[in-house]
């Protein structure tokens, strides 16, 4: 199926946040019509006369829902925190035979689709989570590592997110912190505290204190390489760090109602993302460690900035869907397009790390 015959075959949910709006763009500017929705009848009418596109309300927990979707062949979830809104569209569209992506990198969200896969093989669609900056690139970059290091036991994940995150991704990372931290060890994803470990890692453009976060890839880099131990940390200044830990150690008071509140309530007057100078400045860095017993290997990716890549790689990957190019069924990144995947974006570099030299690869 060529773009050109794809016309409003793709729903585009949450299609009005920051990302949503963001990835609506991308599509547009790949000359691809699609139909916007969400909950918010003012929003998306605004959004409609901004773009000329097609909008459709509904709520994710009408009786209706797979009679709104079924004209479509591709649906992609852009609201998030995904915990919320995955499930019950993930299987309205398995059972209906469509396809189903999201920008998610919460890891339980993903946990939840992989039990779609026989299903989705059945019923010949795909289940798509992680197609964003959370876990396209870190998820290329840990198959592309196996690859070089086929014995490998063991994976540490440091991303540097190099900008502001937007406000919806603080409150979906709010919303995981209650829960309290996660790594995945001998196969089983197991409870620890929040951050409960931190590295200083050589980004290669500076040195950067990195604290371990239950982020996507405990799960999506199980499903692609099934390496056993996946530990996840994300760069942060240090007095953040420091806050961090901290916060790991009074989890118990921390999550309870007046600090989690008052948290919530801040994220809430953050502004809604970061401004286009911002993005078209920023970028981001993902170091990756894979080893064994005796020996290890380290990668790092460059990538323009997350939100405007996640915007591009969430386009790219559903019309990839849409076009029918990938085997029905649960998918990660890099097991429906490839670990080179990544490399097709515009500003992305990949280098092995060789005793403190870069080799581009
Ligand atoms: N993979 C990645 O790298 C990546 C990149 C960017 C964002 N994200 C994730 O994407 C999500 C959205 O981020 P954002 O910055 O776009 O946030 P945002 O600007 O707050 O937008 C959130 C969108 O989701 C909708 N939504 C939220 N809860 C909903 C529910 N229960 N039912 C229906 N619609 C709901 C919102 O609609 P209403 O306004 O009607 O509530 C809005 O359209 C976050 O979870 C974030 O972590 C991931």
């Amino acid at each position: 199926m060529h773009q050109t015959e794809m016309q409003n075959d793709i729903l585009v949910y949450g299609s009005y946040g920051f990302t949503g709006n963001l990835t609506v763009d991308e599509f547009q500017r790949r000359g691809l019509s699609v139909t916007l929705a969400g909950r918010n009848e003012d929003k998306l009418k605004q959004q409609s006369e901004k773009t000329g596109l097609p909008y459709l309300v509904f709520e994710l927990n009408t009786p209706e829902l797979t009679t709104i979707i079924s004209p479509f062949k591709t649906v992609l979830n852009c609201a998030g925190p995904f915990r919320y809104t995955s499930l019950r569209l993930a299987k309205a569209c398995v059972n209906s035979g469509i396809n189903y992506l999201n920008v998610t990198g919460e890891f339980a969200v993903i946990e939840q689709l992989s039990l779609l896969d026989k299903k989705a093989q059945q019923n010949g669609c795909v289940v798509l989570p992680g197609a964003g900056f959370d876990v396209a690139p870190s998820d290329c970059l840990i198959a592309f590592a196996q690859n070089k290091f086929p014995g490998a036991r063991t994976i540490r994940l440091c991303l540097s997110l190099g900008g502001r995150p937007s406000r919806g991704t603080m409150r979906t990372s709010l919303s995981q912190f209650k829960e309290g931290g996660v790594i995945r060890s001998r196969g089983l994803l197991t409870p620890v505290r929040i951050a409960h470990k931190s590295y200083k890692i050589d980004f290669r453009d500076k040195v950067r204190t990195c604290v371990s976060i239950p982020w996507g890839d405990i799960s999506s880099a199980f499903y692609s390489t099934q390496i056993p131990n996946i530990e996840v940390y994300m760069a942060m200044p240090n007095r953040f760090a420091r806050l961090a830990k901290l916060a790991g150690l009074f989890h118990g008071i921390v999550k309870r109602k007046p600090f989690s509140s008052f948290l919530a309530s801040w994220v809430e007057r953050q502004p809604e993302g970061p401004s286009l100078s911002e993005r078209e400045k920023g970028g981001s860095r993902i170091y990756v460690t894979v080893n064994d017993i005796t020996s290890r290997k380290s990668f790092l990716l460059k990538t323009p900035e997350a939100y405007t890549l996640t915007a591009q790689i969430a386009a790219d990957a559903a019309i990839r869907v849409t076009a029918d190019t990938v085997k029905p069924g649960f998918h990660t990144p890099s097991t429906a397009f490839g670990m080179n995947y990544i490399m097709k974006f515009k500003g992305v570099e990949r280098h092995e790390l060789v005793r403190g030299k870069r080799n581009r690869l």
